[in-house]
């Protein structure tokens, strides 16, 4: 269900009256009610959201049992405190528990969520390296071995990433301070990681590696064939006890992430 009329798919909400009648006809009587208000959304959108879908539970389906609240809820990428990237959890949860002492909800009604995005942002990096620099008049355009097709949505959504710099040894670079773009390596002259100008360190050249944060959520799944760059491999690190290859890269003829049926230790 959609409250918002012009999204392709789900029921929206003139068609509802029609539905319940129809519904209320046949004796059926759905085991949920399931909306998605559009991923990144704010405390007060998911407010308002909230007390719509109260509405429509009362008015169209006052009998059934569960209402799925989707996703949707916002990370805040550009947010530079690593604390502070996340949905505020806690006003959200003060908020909907008043309204449901507030509005007497049954206590027999489950209440679902489905946040992926601010569960997973933070959880995955994407590894490039410097291939090469060019020193243009009042910033430097860095080469990269990445590309957009890895991380569209950043473009999609003119998003920034935040960045850690690390020398041929892994050695971190810090204090970057020098203008600079990003630049992937497809044929595509427009093909920046992301948008936009980011401070990197002076003396950053190639074969230093760049890590761009948050991007856990949705990784490589969202890696676009166009510009027929392979998807990478994937890694997953976990807490004192190691590294374990998850998915290897795409093959020079195809553009297919292989998922491995057993992470493998390296
Ligand atoms: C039905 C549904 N639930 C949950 C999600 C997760 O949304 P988000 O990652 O914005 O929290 C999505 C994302 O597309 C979705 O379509």
């Amino acid at each position: 269900m959609t409250t918002d009329a012009k999204q392709r798919t789900a029921i929206k909400e003139y068609q509802l009256k029609n539905l319940s009648q129809f519904l209320n006809k046949k004796g059926i009587i759905p085991r949920s009610i399931h909306i998605y208000v559009g991923t990144g959304s704010s405390l007060a959108k998911m407010k308002s959201n909230f007390v719509k879908v109260i509405e429509i539970y009362k008015k169209y389906f006052p009998n059934i049992k569960e209402i799925n609240l989707g996703g949707g809820f916002a990370f805040d990428y550009d947010n530079l405190d690593p604390d502070k990237k996340y949905f505020v959890w806690e006003k959200y949860f003060k908020f909907i528990s008043l309204k449901i002492k507030q509005l007497e909800l049954a206590k027999d009604v489950k209440f679902i969520l489905e946040p992926g995005r601010d569960v997973f942002a933070d959880s995955g990096s994407l590894v490039v390296s410097v291939k090469r620099i060019v020193n243009l008049k009042n910033k430097k355009n860095i080469g990269t071995d990445g590309s957009y097709v890895l991380m569209p949505s950043a473009t999609i959504r003119k998003r920034q990433h935040g960045l850690s710099f690390f020398d041929k040894n892994f050695k971190e670079i810090k204090n970057p301070k020098t203008i600079g773009v990003l630049s992937g390596c497809t044929t595509l002259s427009s093909d920046y990681l992301f948008p936009g100008e980011v401070k990197i360190p002076t003396d950053l050249q190639a074969g230093d590696y760049i890590v761009v944060k948050d991007i856990g959520a949705y990784g490589s799944t969202q890696h676009m064939e166009f510009l027929n760059k392979k998807p990478c491999p994937e890694v997953l690190i976990k807490e004192n006890s190691g590294v374990y290859l998850i998915t290897e890269r795409g093959k020079d003829d195809d553009k297919i992430r292989y998922l491995l049926s057993e992470p493998k230790k390296i």
